[in-house]
């Protein structure tokens, strides 16, 4: 772009004739350039370019044409004289003709569009129907908290969400459909609530918090509903997962209440812990869950980054997301280091069974063990996918270098 700015520094100083014809050579010569060497690179920072100031001129890309791409760069010029009878030569038919764009740098599907137009990005922030789209925010929250909840813990959330400032957007998950008996809570009308019924908390992730759905949010909660946050303060805890760069962390767990994990045991004496001093006969090694990189799927925060690849990760019919915790190293290097829990900022899990009551009783078996045993099942499920994938994974690269090596 820096080419582009200097010819209109330039251009400026001329007349309008001269101008003219400095404009068209650079864009002749720039459109060469583009076509010949640098192509990819310069093609996503157009596309970056014309996002950034969606009202600027039209970038104009026609690959399929032409063999080598031309553009012509910041229509506005054209109120003045750019004029484009006025040009030696009639424009090619293709420089104005939209049912000829093609922009391969544009999301997939997307191709068509000029980049000025896609938004291939949204958020969670709620908007009035009046007045202009500009003014609608008053601010913009870097930070989203989910809960998935049934009715039956409205007290425990209300309190929960009274710890989160208004930094952060509000998303509740309902098990139970049970949204509007919420409305008695004052934060719960700035809240955004999804609905459906006997839905798991990674059931709702997979569909509803898409990375490019929150793609403005820095760090994401996705938490349970039986956590007590009366030793937590959100602001404080988002200020130590920074200073300690942990892209997926928790908060610590009471000691002195159930836990199943050495690494999510509150240590008094830390600010934040990355390794769990847990036997090592459970791990397969000392980087290795669950003595570290490891974090427990009940109250994860995930930076953006993080989440982008996670979400990836969880299985569409997997709800109950057993094993993730195991796998979340496959997604932040060096996982020891990137993944830790914040001893300063704990929170007491209540272990209150709630999703298990949303199971079906079958065989003389209460609900909740239906339940458990699907958790299970689906734990020795991903497993065995992800091993498979790994293997698929290196036997393509070992058939792909053996073919290279043979020629
Ligand atoms: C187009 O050119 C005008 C005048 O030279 C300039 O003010 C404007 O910023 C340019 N727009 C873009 C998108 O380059
Ligand atoms: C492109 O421009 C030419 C000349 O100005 C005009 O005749 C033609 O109708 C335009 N085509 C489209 C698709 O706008
Ligand atoms: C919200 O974020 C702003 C900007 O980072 C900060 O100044 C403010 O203290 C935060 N609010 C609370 C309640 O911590
Ligand atoms: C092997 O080559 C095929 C075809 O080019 C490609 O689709 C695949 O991704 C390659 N596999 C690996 C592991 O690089």
């Amino acid at each position: 772009m820096g080419v582009l700015m200097r010819s209109n520094g330039v251009s400026k100083k001329l007349n309008e004739t001269t101008r003219l014809m400095v404009t068209t050579f650079f864009g002749v010569a720039f459109g060469f350039l583009i076509g010949v060497s640098y192509q990819p690179f310069l093609l996503t920072r157009l596309s970056l370019q014309s996002s950034i100031a969606p009202t600027g001129g039209s970038a104009y890309i026609d690959e399929k044409r032409s063999g080598v791409s031309t553009m012509r760069n910041n229509g506005t010029g054209s109120t003045q004289a750019p004029n484009l009878n006025d040009t030696p030569k009639p424009p090619a038919p293709e420089l104005n003709d939209t049912s000829k764009i093609w922009v391969p740098s544009n999301p997939r599907g997307a191709e068509r569009l000029p980049p000025g137009i896609v938004a291939a990005e949204s958020d969670l922030y709620l908007r009035r129907l009046w007045g202009l789209p500009k003014d609608d925010l008053t601010s913009k929250p870097k930070y989203l908290v989910t809960f998935t909840v049934g009715c039956e813990q409205k007290k425990n959330i209300d309190a929960a969400v009274k710890k989160f400032s208004e930094n952060f957007s509000i998303l509740l998950f309902h098990y139970d459909g049970r949204t509007s008996e919420w409305d008695e809570f004052e934060w719960s009308k700035r809240a955004i609530h999804v609905s459906a019924r006997k839905q798991t908390k990674w059931w709702y992730a997979k569909r509803f918090l898409h990375p490019d759905i929150v793609a403005p949010y820095d760090y994401i909660f996705i938490w349970d509903e039986d956590l007590g946050l009366q030793h937590f303060n959100a602001e404080e805890y988002i200020r130590l997962v920074k200073k300690y760069g942990l892209e997926i962390s928790q908060p610590a767990l009471d000691p002195n209440k159930w836990f199943t994990w050495t690494m999510t045991k509150r240590r008094s004496d830390h600010e934040v812990h990355k390794e769990s001093g847990e036997k090592k006969q459970w791990c397969s090694g000392t980087h290795q869950p669950p003595c570290a990189a490891f974090v427990e799927i009940m109250a994860p925060v995930f930076s953006r980054d993080a989440w982008r690849c996670v979400w990836h990760m969880i299985q569409n019919d997997l709800v109950h997301g057993w094993g993730l915790d195991f796998a979340l190293g496959r997604c932040v290097q060096p996982a020891h280091e990137k993944i830790g829990v914040v001893d300063a900022q704990w929170i007491v899990h209540q272990s209150v069974p709630t999703l298990g009551n949303q199971g079906f009783a079958d065989n003389g078996k209460a609900p909740w063990q239906g339940v458990k045993e699907r958790c299970r099942r689906e734990w020795k499920m991903f497993q065995k996918q992800f091993e498979n994938a790994d293997k698929e994974y290196f036997k393509s690269l070992a058939a792909n270098h053996s073919e290279y090596t043979t020629h």
